[in-house]
């Protein structure tokens, strides 16, 4: 019966792609139709590459979300925009349709403070899906934008917030979380039924307390391999970003995070591998049940997420044609793996890195350099660090070239344990980022940051080729096409398409802004189209290869096409200058606190060393610090909370002012940076 439903559902989803008379391609959801980030259309190709240019843009009205990926579906473009705001545009005059706001700001309590907006949404029969940093998944209507549907997918209260995409496959729709580098969480998936919003199933990623039975037998299993009280830690492993819908064997594949907090031995004093944090887990698409998994990282310590995106091909490995699931995590290497049995195939490092020697092909498990674990106080530059050797930005794979086209990270950063290590208190401070480590001690530096973009063989295991990029994280999510073309998006403000062979550059365009979104392609009535997002939002400064501001470049919308005419009005707003004020006094003991103030609770939007990226105004080039009554009136009682600055209630009065000083102090360094002979380094 289970089965006879799928096949009428797959011949209805069928038509629907197809269309009555179109044929025209959409690109339905986070990762395209398929879940490699690669467009069946040759249109736009290497031969007619040279005439494609803009076809329209469209200036998106709310800064904060700009790796968000918008979908295509027969001739109309939906993206969330802001905090979860739908737009439906016409995909081929760029006009907007209807938006449908879920005001996320207003119900959204402390995980305003959550930094990052939606990366994604979905569409299937008539309805698109969107999640909100709230905890919301919301089905509308896609012709009209009302509303179908609202489901709370998270406990009351319980810190859990929304920012990946939901994935969709037969009649469900699937949502994860994000949070556990916040709050003590159980991470879990649940899956909806499209068309009511009930609830079909739920799979949880880590045991819960033993005390009270275990859901299933996979967390019996799980439990084995945890160690003291992690239940009050919550353990972590959420699904905050990338699944995979598996036709082929009807699984959905998630891939699940770090550990709550990411020291190990405040979560599971003894040690044990943890089940299932750092994981790739297929589950029964119908039930949700436990099918295999695999773990990248056993007993994770780094913050060594297995969430990034999960791509799925038949690659053929040593003459046999094998359905591998592929997936390049924060840990810097590139796993392959049997998508029948969940088997590791084969794992080679694609950065410099010193945690592991390699991945024991026999066991499928890393063989570890205990240095880089921390141990006994001992503080231990790691590469990569907590940002990846690849993140969020979205890999993609050519079943041409039989590549996938990765943006890396080549970055350390040095992991120690907290002062106080066992201090729980500390731990379950809710209010702010904390994963359990220390700050770093003084004189301990790792490298520079550089960034590349990487064509990475799958089957042999070995590089193409790669293109070194400026900077520490410079380049976007990446589309590949059947047009032989890799399109990428950089932090430099270019949008570049290069020849998915070679790498050569064939095309380029000036954004304005970053543009690191992936891309994506569609047709209308025979027209093959590019859309991407151009926006900036780094979590800071450090290593681009150039300042983007909140306030001075627009965001937008871009869509490019054979032809195309259309010309983006010149930038003409320029960045403030630094705010130096010389009759500040800055008194360095109100400066220190405000620095730590700045360091758990600011980082996260406004940047390391107050630098922003984009994500939200650069304070050290605003007036708003410089009186202490507004600057009260936004940071403690919330006056711009409805534009997405959080307020931050539990601060004192030595706190804010603590943080003003700071910022002066801050905006002096930085403006003497500047100047070359008033510098002070
Ligand atoms: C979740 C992200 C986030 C966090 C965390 C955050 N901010 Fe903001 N902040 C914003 C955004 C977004 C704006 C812009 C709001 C607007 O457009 O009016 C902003 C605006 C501001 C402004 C006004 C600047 C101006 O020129 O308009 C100040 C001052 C400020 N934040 C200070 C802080 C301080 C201090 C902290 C830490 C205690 C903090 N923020 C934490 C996102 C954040």
């Amino acid at each position: 019966m289970g089965r006879l439903i799928r096949i009428a559902g797959a011949l209805v989803a069928l038509a629907i792609t197809l269309g009555a008379t179109s044929g025209d391609v959409n690109w339905p959801t986070y990762g395209g139709d398929g879940e490699n980030h690669y467009s069946p259309l040759d249109q736009i190709n290497v031969a007619t590459i040279g005439r494609l240019g803009l076809a329209w843009h469209y200036d998106i009205d709310t800064p904060g979300s700009s790796f968000t990926a918008p979908i295509a579906v027969d001739g109309v473009i939906y993206m969330a925009a802001g905090h979860s705001v739908v737009h439906a545009i016409d995909a081929v005059s760029g006009k907007l349709l209807w938006a449908y706001d879920p005001k996320v700001a207003e119900v959204a309590g402390v995980r305003l403070r959550a930094a990052w907006g939606s990366r994604g949404i979905a569409y299937a029969r008539g309805r698109v899906f969107v999640a909100t940093l709230d905890g919301r998944l919301i089905a509308l209507d896609a012709k009209t934008g009302t509303l179908a549907w609202s489901v709370v997918t998270v406990e009351p209260d319980d810190g859990r917030y929304i920012t990946g995409a939901p994935w969709v496959f037969d009649d469900k729709v699937v949502i994860g979380h994000g949070g556990a580098d916040f709050v003590p969480i159980r991470g879990y998936v649940t899956a909806y039924d499209q068309a009511t919003g009930k609830q079909a199933w739920r799979f949880h990623t880590v045991p819960g307390n033993p005390a009270k039975g275990f859901e299933n037998e996979a967390m019996a299993m799980a439990a084995k391999t945890w160690t003291g009280e992690w239940w009050k830690y919550g353990g972590g492993g959420t699904v905050w970003n990338a699944m995979a819908y598996d036709p082929k064997y009807h699984r959905i594949y998630i891939g699940t995070g770090n550990g709550t907090p990411w020291n190990q031995k405040i979560r599971s004093p003894d040690g044990g591998d943890n089940l299932f944090l750092c994981s790739i887990i297929a589950l029964d698409a119908d039930t949700g049940e436990y099918v295999w998994h695999y773990q990248v990282n056993p007993g994770e310590v780094w913050d060594y997420n297995a969430a990034m995106d999960i791509e799925l091909a038949e690659v053929d490995i040593g003459g046999q044609k094998r359905d591998v699931l592929m997936q390049a995590p924060k840990n810097g290497f590139f796993y392959v793996i049997d998508r029948a049995t969940g088997k590791l195939i084969s794992a080679e490092p694609i950065v410099p890195l010193n945690w592991a020697s390699a991945i024991d092909p026999k066991t499928g498990r890393p063989i570890e350099n205990a240095e880089a674990r921390y141990p006994d106080g001992k503080a231990a530059i790691v590469y990569p660090s907590m940002y990846g050797a690849h993140n969020v930005d979205a890999m993609s794979y050519s079943p041409h070239t039989r590549l996938a086209y990765i943006p890396i990270i080549d970055r350390g950063a040095v992991y120690v344990d907290p002062p106080r290590p066992f201090d729980k208190w500390t731990f379950l401070d809710r209010e702010r980022f904390n994963g359990g480590v220390g700050a770093p001690p003084p004189g301990l530096n790792p490298r520079t940051p550089a960034s590349a973009l990487l064509a990475w063989n799958p089957a042999t295991q070995k590089q193409a080729w790669r293109i070194p990029l400026q900077g520490g994280r410079d380049g976007g999510g990446t589309m590949v096409t059947a047009g032989g073309l890799l399109f990428q998006g950089r932090s430099t403000g270019q949008f570049v398409a290069m020849a998915a062979d070679s790498g050569r550059q064939l095309w380029s365009f000036a954004a304005q802004t970053a543009v690191a979104a992936q891309p994506i392609s569609y047709s209308v009535g025979g027209r093959q189209y590019v859309t991407v997002i151009a926006g900036a939002r780094y979590p800071d400064a450090i290593g681009l290869p150039r300042e983007w501001d909140y306030r001075t470049q627009q965001w937008r919308l871009l869509t490019f096409a054979l032809d195309g005419r259309d010309r983006l009005p010149a930038a003409t707003r320029h960045p403030e200058p630094y705010r130096t004020d010389p009759t500040f006094r800055i008194d360095p003991a109100k400066a220190a606190r405000g620095a730590m103030v700045f360091g758990q609770r600011c980082i996260i939007c406004h940047g390391m060393n107050a630098m922003s990226g984009g994500a939200a105004p650069h304070l050290l080039r605003s007036q708003l610090p410089l009186d202490l009554d507004a600057f009260t009136a936004i940071v403690r009682d919330g006056a711009l909370r409805a534009n997405g600055m959080p307020d931050f209630p539990e601060l004192g009065r030595e706190d804010v002012e603590g943080l003003q000083h700071y910022i002066r102090l801050r905006a002096r360094e930085a403006d003497a940076l500047e100047r070359p002979g008033k510098g002070h380094h």
